[in-house]
């Protein structure tokens, strides 16, 4: 073998080393921006909602996401440092509210950035980040879903409608890419729970959501759906 062959041989191995080390740093490869619709969550929940839901999709959370395994999880111990996140409580409490018992949002943002936040870096870098990108997605760059439907001219009056109209509004806005759908059934009503928005692993652009509830999962949707 020559000195090319060897350099040649010398750079794959190394690219490989590179390729594997970094794959294995960044514990993920996708976001899911998930947000849940007020009512729906209420219905499903065993316990009764402390007070009534808005009809309104709000955030459940930014969710650092694998193509095929467990979803990365729990990266830190530490809580949400609550000083640092005081001039953007109000705004959260209003996007990102805990649905089930309102006197307690802190509690709910703290188990999702523990949970989900804290395994997104980058390009999450922090508690505070994490919270201030969420808004920056739902508020300034419009992903709103509840805002992306009405849009449509796609209201929550409670009525059937072909899941299908409400792809085709999400798809609209967010680049033709697919979004994903969890329901519920209970007592033989099924009810549309959540949409997620899915982004690549910078959250720089939107991608089709991977891994869809397949047929056999409950949390499979309908082709028609109350909304
Ligand atoms: C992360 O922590 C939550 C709450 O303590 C727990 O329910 C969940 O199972 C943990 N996830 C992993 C992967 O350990
Ligand atoms: C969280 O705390 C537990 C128990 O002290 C420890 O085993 C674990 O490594 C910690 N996890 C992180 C991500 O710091
Ligand atoms: C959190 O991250 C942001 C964005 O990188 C940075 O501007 C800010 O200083 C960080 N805050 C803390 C307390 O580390
Ligand atoms: C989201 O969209 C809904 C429906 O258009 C609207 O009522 C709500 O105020 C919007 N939320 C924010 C924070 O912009």
């Amino acid at each position: 073998m020559g000195i090319t062959g060897m350099i040649h041989i010398v750079t794959m191995v190394f690219s490989l080393i590179v390729l594997i080390l970094s794959s294995s740093t960044v514990g993920y490869d996708y976001f899911q921006f998930t947000q849940q619709y007020q009512p729906a969550v209420c219905y499903f929940n065993p316990t009764p909602c402390k007070d009534p839901p808005d009809k309104l999709f709000t955030v459940h959370g930014l969710w650092p996401s694998n193509l095929n395994g467990p979803h990365p999880e729990n990266c830190t111990n530490a809580t949400v440092n609550s000083q640092r996140i005081t001039n953007i409580q109000a705004q959260l409490k209003i996007i990102w509210p805990n649905v089930l018992d309102r006197t307690n949002h802190v509690g709910f943002w703290n188990k999702q950035w523990i949970k989900h936040g804290s395994c997104g870096n980058p390009p999450i870098m922090n508690d505070t980040h994490y919270f201030q990108t969420v808004i920056n997605m739902y508020i300034t760059q419009k992903q709103n879903v509840s805002g992306i439907l009405s849009k449509a001219k796609i209201e929550p009056v409670g009525g059937k409608r072909p899941l299908v109209d409400i792809e085709n509004a999400i798809r609209k806005s967010i680049n033709n890419k697919k979004p994903k759908f969890k329901c519920q059934m209970k007592n033989k009503v099924t009810k549309l729970v959540e949409i997620s928005l899915c982004s690549d692993g910078s959250l720089t652009q939107f991608i089709n959501c991977p891994r869809p509830f397949l047929p056999g999962s409950p949390y499979l949707c309908p082709s028609d759906i109350e909304y």
